[in-house]
């Protein structure tokens, strides 16, 4: 089990963090602020190995209202900026999308909100499989030549010694179907061909080993060990990650 310092839990207010999903951490080395468990699995599985521990939240305030960029490296430091602020420790973000090519790069940086304010999709409410209807939906009249996508993953990072941000990405084809049920959000659509398989049809570590998220957070673990930023931790030199 991993455990969390309880004056570091103290030090995150509750609207930020009212649990952790993993209890107490002493050695937490990367603490990923977002309540969704398939970025908090993600993550787990790209930094196993690298001596870098990460745990996730069992409460997140809703980062839409810091979210005001225009792109996913403007919006991961945004958010980045505003964990450091608030709980002054080093940050690490994660913000994500898929990006259609013949829908001019929709639904981008609104890739979570995707349908959100159309009741027939589910309404604020709505889940993975109403935001993939809704993609569907719009791509309905495309033929097999015109599906092509990419996901992308902004992983940024603020400490007080500075910013930074690591982007990556990944390409692949919307299917008209959805396919496997291993993943999240558009995984079951989302067709790889170099593996002939959509990532909801990818184990975790297949996944961690070709997808945007694993791209650009293997950068930033690899900028991290060479920076020296995690080689003598204190209580408060802790990294904090969000990915909501
Ligand atoms: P964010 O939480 O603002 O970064 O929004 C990310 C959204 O993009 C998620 O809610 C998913 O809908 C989508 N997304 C990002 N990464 C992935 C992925 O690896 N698989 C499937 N969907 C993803």
């Amino acid at each position: 089990m991993v455990l969390v310092p309880s004056e570091l839990a103290n030090r995150f207010p509750r609207k930020v963090a009212g649990q952790f999903s993993d209890g107490i951490v002493d050695h937490v080395r990367i603490l990923l602020a977002t309540t969704n468990q398939g970025k908090i699995a993600e993550v787990r599985e790209i930094m196993s190995g690298r001596l870098i521990e990460v745990a996730g939240l069992i409460d997140s305030a809703s980062t839409e209202e810091i979210e005001t960029g225009s792109t996913f490296a403007e919006n991961a430091l945004l958010k980045a900026k505003h964990y450091h602020r608030t709980l002054g420790l080093p940050t690490v973000t994660d913000d994500s999308g898929l990006e259609v090519e013949a829908l001019g790069g929709i639904p981008g940086i609104y890739s979570a909100r995707y349908g959100i304010y159309s009741a027939r999709y589910g309404g604020p409410g709505m889940g993975d499989a109403g935001r993939i209807a809704r993609l569907l939906d719009e791509m309905k009249d495309l033929s097999d030549q015109c599906r092509g996508a990419r996901f992308i993953c902004a992983a940024g990072i603020v400490w007080e010694g500075g910013e930074k941000v690591f982007l990556d990405e990944v390409q692949g084809v919307i299917l008209k179907e959805a396919r496997g049920g291993n993943g999240f959000g558009y995984d079951p659509v989302f067709f790889y061909e170099p593996l002939g398989k959509t990532f909801a049809e990818l184990t975790s570590s297949e996944k961690a080993k070709v997808s945007h998220r694993g791209r650009a957070f293997r950068r930033l673990a690899g900028w991290l060990t060479d920076s020296g930023l995690l080689d003598t931790p204190r209580s408060d030199d802790r990294i904090v990650a969000t990915a909501d």
